[in-house]
């Protein structure tokens, strides 16, 4: 494990004026605290021992049994057995690192992809594989080259991919799903903003094309899928699942017993309760309203303020914006500039940097979160954001 510079850099994002884009935070104005404090009473009064209570390492079987019936894909019989409730799907990627990795094994991962994968499996000491992304997501084209290194597995975010935003096109999900099927090789599906999609069509995930190959004949785990309430209800509450053969689902659940024997009862019970009442689908459209304009705002400055060297993605859906920089700028510098307190200058303003996200280079690309911030502070701090970047490409590199 690596300490980071970057979340030191970042610390200044807690002092006040400073207008930071850099975390993956939900909009606070998302959460619907009158439901969660009405149902959270409920569950104390009806079922309170139980929510405080030591539970099943697997979950609560309730919620467990929704999940299983509400993911199914119509070519996939899934049942409790094939769910497990995890403490957030952080904790399903590091569990899934437990039980698949050794020292050396390779994974093969989008390039770039989720910054958090890879600090939990390279605890486990294994070698990425990078298959190139574009707006299109993975580039199914480039699999090719990672064949030949035995992969563990795949791991894959379909949908407004985080760190880019992207989506991975129908014709590319097929690619995968049937090229890995033909090899054997199992994919980790990671799909935590499924449900925030602002345009479009949703897709097919690819655990419903890995059914729909095998003809609808079960479940024969080929896509193993990690899903969340962090992002429709709250990142708080640690409630997230991994779907998979109950054979795995056992090998998870020993593993699991080892790090938290079990995620908070009380918790799980507010997820289901919040889950199988609609409440939940309810508050949907409401946040994602709130995120589109929020988007439209961001890319509507990005626009405004940016030289036009920059480019960037434009997302359909979750909470995040790719940047990519002309080549030759150092956007880890840029952060650095941008984060400078200057007497009457403009006022910091945070994102990330976009190379730890990547397993080799990337230094010209940054993260922006759209979702946390309200539209007046985009326009400022985007504003603030396109200053610093002119002031940053009017001195020379030193070389
Ligand atoms: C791609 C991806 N996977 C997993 C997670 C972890 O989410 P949680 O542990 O809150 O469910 C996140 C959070 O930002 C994410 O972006």
């Amino acid at each position: 494990m690596t300490h980071s510079a970057i979340r030191e850099l970042l610390k200044v994002t807690e002092q006040p004026g400073c207008i930071s884009f850099a975390g993956g935070l939900p909009s606070p104005d998302a959460f619907p605290l009158d439901e969660v404090a009405e149902v959270t009473q409920r569950i104390l009064r009806d079922s309170g021992t139980r929510a405080l209570q030591y539970g099943p390492t697997e979950g609560y079987r309730p919620l467990r049994a929704w999940i299983a019936e509400h993911y199914a894909p119509p070519d996939v019989t899934l049942s409790a057995e094939n769910v497990l409730i995890t403490t957030g799907s952080q904790q399903g990627l590091d569990l899934l690192g437990k039980i698949f990795l050794d020292p050396g094994d390779v994974v093969g991962v989008e390039s770039p992809t989720y910054l958090a994968a890879l600090q939990a499996w390279t605890a486990y000491e294994v070698e990425f594989a990078p298959i190139p992304s574009d707006h299109n997501g993975m580039q199914t084209s480039r699999l090719n080259s990672v064949w030949s290194l035995s992969l563990k597995f795949i791991y894959c975010q379909p949908n407004f991919q985080n760190p880019t935003g992207v989506t991975l096109t129908l014709s590319r999900r097929e690619k995968l799903v049937a090229a890995t099927a033909q090899r054997g090789i199992p994919i980790i599906e990671d799909d935590p903003y499924h449900a925030l999609r602002f345009d479009g069509e949703h897709l097919p995930t690819l655990l419903s094309l890995a059914g729909r190959r095998q003809g609808g004949d079960g479940y024969a785990g080929h896509v193993i899928a990690l899903g969340t309430f962090s992002k429709i209800l709250s990142p708080g509450i640690r409630v997230g699942w991994i779907i998979a053969p109950e054979a795995v689902i056992h090998k998870l659940t020993l593993a699991k017993q080892g790090v938290d024997l079990h995620t908070a009862m009380l918790n799980q019970m507010i997820a289901y309760e919040m889950a199988h009442t609609g409440l939940i689908e309810q508050h949907i459209p409401a946040i994602i309203q709130m995120y589109r304009e929020r988007r439209d705002a961001m890319l509507a400055a990005l626009a405004t303020h940016f030289p036009a060297s920059v480019r960037w993605t434009m997302p359909q859906g979750g909470m995040f914006v790719w940047v990519y920089l002309p080549e030759q700028v150092d956007a880890a510098s840029l952060l650095e500039t941008s984060l400078e307190e200057q007497p009457e200058g403009p006022g910091p303003v945070a994102f990330v940097p976009g190379g730890p996200f990547h397993t080799q280079g990337g230094a010209n690309t940054l993260r922006l979160n759209f979702s946390h911030s309200d539209i007046p502070t985009i326009h400022e701090g985007i504003s603030r954001l396109g200053l610093a970047l002119k002031k940053h490409l009017a001195v020379p590199a030193l070389s």
